[in-house]
């Protein structure tokens, strides 16, 4: 036996063992099935974009509890998530407090992207390109997830609720893609109502975070390798594969808890006191998430660059492509759409000062919200309670938004609940 199938063996027998010894229902569970074990109504829609990707579109018209008579022209909310994430975020905390369902049983329409890269339900991705093998599906970053899947699905969803306009949530880059769009094609602030921004601001300069900062610091060898290496993925399929079933045994087995939170935590520097234990299984269950090499390094460059530009292709290109040896800047002024922040207040990645100098640019910030004392970038998705933290006041806005009650502009909220 060669080494390789050695290693798949014993890949094969890790993953054996994760079935047999999966504590969380939903581990094994793809998207519908989940959705159906959780009890909720669903519908999966497809919509196709400018440039021929296919996005699957996850509807939750009603509540658990709703009956089918309810108003129809309730209040769509499409809801975003960052790069890396997946759909599958919104439900994992199952239901009643997974933030799809939240809204939904709150009288929401709630619609969830499956944005370019990530697989939910619908296995072609692509009129042309093969996700699994042509390098031209992965050319993407939050730029295309912006002027294209969200503006692709704005006008989906639209038409198919008959409404005029929509709510948006975006986790993380969602944030750098609606800005991207309004910026891009500034007519789909006629489609919004408003924007609830979560963890995310298309301006970071800094992070509290060394050892990211130092890689976006290196971007360009960052860039260098990921090219000579041929990674259109920061983690290509045959990686994924072998880490995915150890990742899973690693948070089944009690010895190893703590590793595996570490590895959840990986996305911030601190470790996340606000997440069940037996959730874990869920979250890594789909990890490591199929992630653009481009997505990753464009993230990179605006950290490094301290502003919100075009993809950085190199002093040279960029005087060839942009005219100038950095990259165009997008207008961040072009959103006049009511925009709310909420920031965690121990979230690492984005700093909520980071919120702040986007505000700059913004004449309709309706509000800023601080979660606190301890809520960090995964806990938008998975803190046990983010429903009455986070989701709660997210409703409360949208309502007063619909009762045409806009806020006054910037009311810097800070909520120290535990
Ligand atoms: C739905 O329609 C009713 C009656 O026309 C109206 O009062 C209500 O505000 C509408 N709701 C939304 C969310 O548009
Ligand atoms: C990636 O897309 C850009 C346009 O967005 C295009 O100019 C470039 O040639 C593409 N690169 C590859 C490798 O397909
Ligand atoms: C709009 O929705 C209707 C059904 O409600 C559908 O027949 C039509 O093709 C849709 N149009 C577009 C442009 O998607
Ligand atoms: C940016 O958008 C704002 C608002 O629409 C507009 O007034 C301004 O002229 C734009 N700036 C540039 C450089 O396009
Ligand atoms: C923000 O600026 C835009 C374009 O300059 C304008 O149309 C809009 O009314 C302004 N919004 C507010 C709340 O001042
Ligand atoms: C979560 O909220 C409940 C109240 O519903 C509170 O008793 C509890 O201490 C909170 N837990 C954390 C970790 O914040």
């Amino acid at each position: 036996m060669n080494r390789t199938r050695l290693v798949l063996f014993v890949v094969s027998i890790l993953d054996y063992c994760v079935w047999i010894y999966g504590v969380h229902p939903d581990v094994k569970l793809n998207f519908i099935e989940r959705a159906k074990r959780h009890g909720y109504p669903f519908e999966v829609h497809q919509a196709i974009t400018d440039d021929g990707y296919l996005i699957d579109l996850l509807r939750f018209p009603r509540g658990i509890s709703k009956s089918e008579n309810e108003p129809k022209n309730k209040s769509v909310l499409l809801i975003m998530h960052g790069n890396g994430g997946s759909p599958h975020n919104f439900i994992a905390m199952g239901r009643k407090k997974a933030p799809a369902y939240y809204f939904a049983d709150r009288n929401f329409d709630v619609w969830l992207i499956c944005g370019r890269g990530v697989h939910c339900v619908n296995n072609r991705k692509h009129q042309k390109y093969d996700w699994n093998r042509d390098p031209e599906y992965w050319n993407f970053s939050f730029h295309e997830c912006g002027i294209y899947d969200i503006a692709a699905s704005i006008d989906y969803v639209l038409n198919a609720t008959k409404q005029q306009k929509l709510f948006y949530i975006g986790h993380s880059s969602a944030v750098n893609s609606i800005f991207a769009l309004l910026s891009e094609r500034p007519e789909y602030n006629n489609k919004l109502k408003a924007i609830a921004n979560y963890a995310g601001s298309p301006i970071i300069t800094e992070m509290d975070y060394p050892s990211i900062e130092l890689v976006c610091e290196l971007s360009n060898l960052f860039k260098g390798a990921l090219k000579i290496l041929d990674f259109h993925e920061v983690f290509p399929r045959t990686i994924r594969d072998t880490i995915n079933p150890i990742l899973r045994l690693f948070c089944i087995d009690r010895k190893f808890k703590f590793t595996c939170k570490t590895l959840v935590m990986s996305f911030s520097s601190h470790l996340s006191y606000n997440i069940d234990e037996d959730l874990y299984e869920v979250i890594l269950g789909d990890a490591p998430p199929r992630f653009a090499s481009k997505a990753l390094c464009h993230l990179m460059d605006n950290v490094k660059n301290g502003y919100f530009r075009f993809y950085d292709h190199g002093p040279k290109m960029n005087k060839k492509i942009y005219g100038h040896t950095l990259p165009r800047a997008y207008n961040i002024s072009a959103c006049v759409v009511p925009t709310a922040f909420f920031s965690g207040a121990t979230d690492s990645i984005v700093l909520r000062k980071e919120m702040w100098k986007t505000q700059e640019y913004l004449n309709n910030t309706v509000l800023d919200y601080e979660i606190g004392p301890s809520f960090m970038h995964v806990d938008f998705l998975f803190a046990r309670n983010a429903t009455f933290k986070l989701y709660e006041p997210t409703v409360k806005l949208f309502n007063d938004i619909n009762n045409g009650k806009i806020p006054p502009r910037i009311i810097r909220k800070r909520s120290n609940l535990n």
